[in-house]
């Protein structure tokens, strides 16, 4: 039988108890025929202010090996002053998408019938957005002089090379053009962000010419957040920049049935490191340790990884369970686990 080495990131907060469910439905649903193997690794806020560890070099050696990573979600609390801002953010989860070369953050948004949207006309929600995982602000190019004086400068540089621009390019076009719009729509800024903004453009149109069966156009960011409200049927595939991917993303489950249920793949699209799978929300202090998180998002981004992995029958699975489970939602809440063990029953 087929195996698969999973490693487990549960994280803080809400991360364990939605990785929890997210595991249940994929055990039942791999069954008897893959072998699932689990490792757990315990990292995050809580980890770090337990051992002032936050991603060893011998832990991220033996992540390596591992056929594909589930991530839960990591972060304190806004008003936890024990861990400063931004430390397990950059140190663990920024760290392991770019030691891991995630360079395409894959987060698909649909409006699954019965979903209430805050939109009073949604109209037909699918699209992917390809938001760039390894560059942009997020490269860390940044420095303050004069710290702590009113003379201080503070800078974030954005990184922008013609090969990570390029490679994720490509795979967004790779993948409109498995799409039945088949329509690819670069998000950025180039009105202010001249020289980045230049480069994606230039990089889509000569992207473009490989695949003339995609049709694109292009959106200043700002007007993107206009069109993701009034008119988002508009979009098929989003290909765009690491921060404005980060924003969207947000808006985009907002529109869609709400931030539990988005899902995200951190993929490294050349397999030369695991692909890593996580809900696009975060730790959520505020309900945390309280069965009130949805799984759902978590699960949908197991089901990424299957299809990643090539077990594109298991993850069909658990996309129709998860629609079945979702039209039958009538309001009343429910607990994590018993959004998952349903799910987790309908797969088996
Ligand atoms: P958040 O996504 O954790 O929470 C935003 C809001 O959405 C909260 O009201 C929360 O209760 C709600 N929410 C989130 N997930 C939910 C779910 N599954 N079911 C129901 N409601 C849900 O964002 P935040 O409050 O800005 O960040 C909290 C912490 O998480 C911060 O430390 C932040 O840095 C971190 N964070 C981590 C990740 C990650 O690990 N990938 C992503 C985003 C934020
Ligand atoms: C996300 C999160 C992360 C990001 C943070 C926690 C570093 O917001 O996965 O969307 O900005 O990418
Ligand atoms: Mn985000």
């Amino acid at each position: 039988t087929a195996r698969i080495d999973l490693a487990i990131i549960p994280g803080d907060g809400i991360g364990p108890e939605v990785t929890a469910e997210a595991v249940k439905v994929l055990s039942a649903v791999l069954a008897d025929e893959v072998e699932l193997a689990l490792t757990e690794y315990s990292l995050g806020a809580q980890h770090w202010l337990a051992t002032g560890e936050t991603l060893p070099e011998e832990t991220l050696t033996r992540l390596r090996a591992h056929d594909a990573i589930l991530f839960g979600a990591v972060g304190a609390a806004p008003g936890d002053k024990r861990i400063p801002s931004g430390l397990i953010e950059r140190e663990l989860l920024l760290k392991l998408r770019f030691e891991l070369d995630h360079y395409v953050n894959l987060r698909p948004s649909k409006l699954y019938p019965g979903v209430g949207s805050p939109l009073a006309a949604p109209g037909a929600v699918d699209f992917i957005v390809v938001r760039e995982g390894t560059e942009g602000p997020y490269a860390g190019n940044g420095g303050t002089l004069r710290g702590g004086t009113n003379h201080e400068i503070a800078t974030e540089v954005s990184l922008n090379t013609a090969h990570g621009v390029e490679r994720v390019v490509r795979d967004a076009f790779r993948r409109a053009s498995e799409r039945p719009r088949r329509k690819l729509t670069l998000v950025h800024k180039h009105n202010v962000l001249v020289f980045a903004g230049h480069l994606w453009k230039r990089t889509v149109e000569a992207v473009a010419l490989e695949f003339p069966e995609v049709t694109h156009d292009y959106l200043h960011v700002d007007a993107a957040t206009i069109f993701l409200v009034t008119d988002p049927s508009r979009f098929d595939v989003i290909v765009t920049d690491n921060l404005f991917g980060d924003i969207l993303t947000d808006l985009a489950a907002a529109i869609s049935g709400g931030i539990g249920l988005a899902a995200s793949g951190n993929l490294n699209m050349d397999r030369t490191a695991p692909s890593m799978f996580e809900p696009v929300h975060g730790s959520a202090p505020d309900i945390a340790g309280q069965q009130k998180a949805d799984p759902t998002a978590a699960i949908l981004s197991a089901a990424l990884l299957l299809r990643h992995l090539g077990q594109n029958a298991a993850a069909e699975r658990i996309e129709r369970a998860v629609e079945a489970d979702i039209a039958g939602r009538t309001g009343a809440p429910r607990t994590t686990s018993a959004v998952g063990d349903a799910i987790a029953a309908a797969v088996s």
